[in-house]
């Protein structure tokens, strides 16, 4: 079985082909951060239009590197959500027209559940397990029972983790992009220069649930408030103390899921997932089994889509060329807890 895997959700316009779900034959991902960097954000129009300037010759360029002809492709996989629209359309609408050309199957994938399988790729993992997924777009405590069955327990009610970064690295301007920028930044500050409060919602139904709108608002505008006696407001010392409180709420809610469902093995995916400060602190806790995705599978890549695909279209799914791509899934913690019926499109 070899693979086309086909990324456009965002600002990275990336294809792999992977041989059996496993050999990764080639992967070209073209970032698009130049294009937005002057905007310090993904600016949706600017993504679809650089999309359907670059998805040819990426095209060509993946084929070239793994040393197969189209011919030789017997799947596509394309992401179809969630995501910026214009995006997804270039990369969904390619995959379609490359399926029915070559007359091989076509499947689309989820990016959010693409993230998750990242590292199955990479290695054998048993279930059950916690599945963290904190990228630029979601924040998601998940347990994972089977490869379709997983249970959303946890997300943000605001802002992403990585938008938090994203959107505090902008003001500052620290740099683009906004987690890369802040954890270089972190390295040489001290993270204990600013104390800032915890979120208030870890109780009840929202025990597993984040926010990062008030951590943004202390960082951002209450700067002072929330210094320590003694320590300098340096951009250092506030990279690191933000960054230290961004993901300590993180593992306060993986850690209270770890123990109420007695279960030690954590796989992380997502961008965020290349935090040396949440490698660091997971890798840490030695009573755990913490599998982190190789830095190249946690941001966004098209190997974790041929992945996803690979297996989807093994197990005999198909998706009709009549299926559209979507910006959210609709309600999507419902969506994801019956991911059995959601499976059968
Ligand atoms: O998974 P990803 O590439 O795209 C989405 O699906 O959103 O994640 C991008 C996000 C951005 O918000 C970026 O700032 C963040 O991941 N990020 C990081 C780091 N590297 C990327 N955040 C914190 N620390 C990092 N080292
Ligand atoms: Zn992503």
């Amino acid at each position: 079985m070899i693979v086309l895997g086909i990324e456009t959700s965002c600002d990275e316009c990336a294809m792999a082909i992977l041989q059996d779900g496993r050999k990764v034959l080639a992967s070209v991902v073209a970032s698009q951060l130049d294009v937005h960097r002057p905007y310090y954000g993904v600016v949706p129009e600017l993504a679809s239009r650089t999309h359907l300037q670059w998805i040819l010759p990426i095209y060509r360029e993946v084929l070239q590197k793994a040393e197969v002809s189209p011919a030789a492709l017997t799947g596509v996989a394309a992401t179809n959500r969630p995501g910026l629209l214009g995006a997804l359309l270039v990369g969904f609408t390619f995959g379609k027209g490359l399926a029915y050309g070559l007359d091989i199957p076509f499947v689309a994938v989820d990016h959010v559940r693409a993230h998750l399988y990242a590292p199955h790729i990479e290695r054998d993992i048993p279930y059950p397990y916690i599945g963290l997924l904190v990228s630029g777009g979601h924040t998601l405590l998940s347990i994972v029972r089977d490869f379709d069955d997983l249970e959303v327990i946890g997300s943000t009610i605001d802002d992403a983790c990585g938008e938090a970064f994203d959107k505090v690295a902008k003001f500052y301007r620290l740099g683009y992009p906004g987690g890369v920028a802040i954890d270089r930044l972190a390295r040489s500050g001290d993270p204990e220069a600013f104390s800032f409060p915890d979120p208030s919602l870890h109780k009840g139904e929202h025990r597993y649930d984040i926010s990062y709108s008030g951590l943004k608002t202390a960082v951002i505008n209450q700067l002072e408030q929330f210094r320590n006696p003694g320590h300098e407001m340096t951009l250092a010392n506030i990279a690191a103390s933000f960054q230290k409180a961004a993901i300590d709420f993180l593992l306060k809610r993986l850690f209270a899921a770890v123990e109420d469902f007695s279960i030690s093995r954590v796989v992380v995916g997502g961008g965020v997932a290349a935090n040396s400060y949440l490698r660091q602190s997971l890798s840490a806790r030695k009573d755990l089994e913490v599998i982190f995705p190789s830095i190249e599978l946690c941001t966004d890549n098209a190997i974790m889509v041929a992945g996803l695909g690979s297996e989807l279209l093994k197990r005999g799914e198909q998706t009709p060329l009549s299926e559209n791509a979507y910006a959210r899934v609709p309600e999507f913690k419902r969506m994801y807890k019956s991911m059995k019926n959601n499976l059968q499109r």
